[in-house]
């Protein structure tokens, strides 16, 4: 079969059923993709094909057999398909862009930087990150009682300022607010239509959403280039304040071949840590803060297990409580950040039944697998425990994706999340705002490479 954007060829016939009214069934995955998939699984069984107008097609699997089936695929013939939205973001070399050899290459020399041993060092840094939010070094107000927050926007703040000292070993006050100014124009300047539409893409005598974006992805360029000549003029190195941060590492790693990155891939190799690893867990933290309000008794035990580890826990030690650990998992299960996971073909495969040849892409619906009801009992019920009473394989849970391009970055999300979660439980009493605190959920919608709910949710701080 072929699922580019050209014409199917003779091996079509053998293709899931092709859906008809395209641009019916775009608009309805537009809207809400989680339920358009779980209508198109319900009428057409798994796997089934979907066509995104302007991306090609693809074809979908949601079991844990398929997800077996792609992530073990033979690593020759797998690929990242392309063109991809989020290409102006992070640059052709991206590590999420590239394939074969240069991919492995690319890996293996931001690998170490992304490795437990020096995950664990950044403790410190995250947990200070939350402590600074609650304290209102942003917004100049803390999180005192009869305060409303917006959640979206605090962990927006925090995940940013974890990764800007994470990546860049930024904390000095003056440094953090010219990076997170020109970072956040960065990211916001890139969402919606000139997401979705490449045509959209153009200069129009300096008005377009087009100009202002490259403006601001020319001033975060800047900002790295001068940070990357300061390196290398100080010998490559440069410790921050807490622990060696990863631009330090990346510019020790070596190639195999003995050569260091040269700057233009090390600057968007930046890039794409900023774009991947910030929206990607600010939106995880949100939907967790909601589900753990919306059940009490979730959150009460949880509150009861940190209130036993004590306030002054080691951020390492922290991060391994297992209810903490529960609750973080079962809000990846119910809420992944990105919730497709595709691979191009180099070559002929059969996923699930279905034969495949190059050029045709093949993708895990990662909602669809974590809400298999002959995996997961009560699928849509948030209950953390499941987590506690059985293990669930890489096929069954991959919020993270799998196989050799499994998310560089689980490590870090994994420790962050926790971390900050605690702080932010453990320090202060929420409510949800009367309207989340009823009624429907909120519906997930695309935030740049991430998803996360459409409305800003908002809860007040109560007397402790
Ligand atoms: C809750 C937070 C996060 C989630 C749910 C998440 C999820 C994912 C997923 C699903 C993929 C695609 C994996 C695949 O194709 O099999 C991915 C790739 C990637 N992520 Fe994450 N991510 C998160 C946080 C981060 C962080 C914190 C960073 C870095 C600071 C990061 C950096 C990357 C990179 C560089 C890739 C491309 C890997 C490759 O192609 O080899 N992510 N992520």
């Amino acid at each position: 079969m072929s699922t580019a954007a050209e014409p199917a060829g003779p091996a079509a016939l053998s293709t899931p059923r092709e859906p008809r009214l395209i641009l019916l069934h775009a608009l309805a995955s537009g809207l809400d993709l989680e339920r358009y998939f779980g209508w198109r699984r319900h009428r057409d069984g798994d796997p089934f094909l979907v066509r995104f107008p302007g991306f090609g097609s693809a074809v979908f699997t949601g079991t844990p057999a398929g997800a077996r089936e792609m992530f073990r695929a033979p690593v020759e013939l797998l690929e990242p398909p392309l063109p991809n939205p989020i290409e102006p973001m992070v640059g052709p070399a991206s590590l999420i862009l590239a394939r074969d050899m240069r991919h492995k290459r690319e890996r293996a020399l931001l690998a170490p930087a992304f490795h437990r041993n020096r995950i664990s060092a950044y403790g410190k840094v995250i947990r200070d990150a939350a402590r600074a939010e609650l304290d209102g070094e942003r917004t100049g107000t803390p999180w005192r009682p009869g305060r409303r927050v917006d959640a979206r926007e605090a962990a927006r703040a925090i995940t940013l300022r974890v990764i800007l000292a994470a990546v860049f070993g930024i904390d000095e006050p003056r440094r953090l607010a010219e990076y997170t100014t020109v970072t956040t124009e960065f990211l916001n300047s890139f969402g919606g239509l000139l997401f979705l539409i490449p045509a959209l893409r153009r200069n129009m005598f300096g008005l377009s959403g087009w100009e202002r974006f490259t403006e601001a992805r020319n001033r975060l360029d800047e900002l790295i280039d001068t940070e990357i000549a300061r390196r290398r003029a100080d010998g490559g190195g440069g410790e921050a304040v807490v622990c060696k941060d990863m631009l330090a590492l990346m510019l020790s790693t070596r190639y195999d071949d003995g050569t260091a990155i040269n700057d233009t891939d090390l600057r968007e190799q930046l890039r794409t840590l900023l774009v991947a690893g910030h929206e990607t867990t600010a939106t995880s933290l949100v939907w967790a803060l909601y589900r753990l309000h919306r059940e009490p008794g979730t959150l009460a035990r949880l509150r009861t297990e940190l209130a036993e580890a004590g306030t002054d826990l080691d951020p390492a030690e922290l991060a391994k409580l297992p209810y903490l650990d529960a609750v973080c998992q079962e809000t990846l299960r119910l809420h992944p950040p990105v919730p497709i996971v595709l691979r191009r073909l180099t070559g002929d495969f059969t996923l699930r039944g279905v034969p495949m040849v190059a050029g045709d892409t093949m993708g895990v619906s990662v909602h669809l697998l974590h809400s298999d009801p002959e995996v997961w009992s009560e699928p849509q019920r948030f209950r953390p425990e499941r987590f506690l009473e059985r293990r669930y394989s890489p096929f069954e849970f991959a919020p993270f994706g799998g196989g050799h391009r499994r998310c560089i970055g689980a490590t870090l999300a994994d420790y962050e999340l926790r971390i900050v979660l605690a702080t932010m439980i453990g320090a202060v009493r929420l409510r949800l705002s009367p309207r989340f605190a009823r009624g429907r959920m909120p519906l997930t919608v695309p935030h740049n490479i991430a998803t996360g709910p459409h409305a800003a949710i908002t809860f007040d701080v109560l007397e402790p």
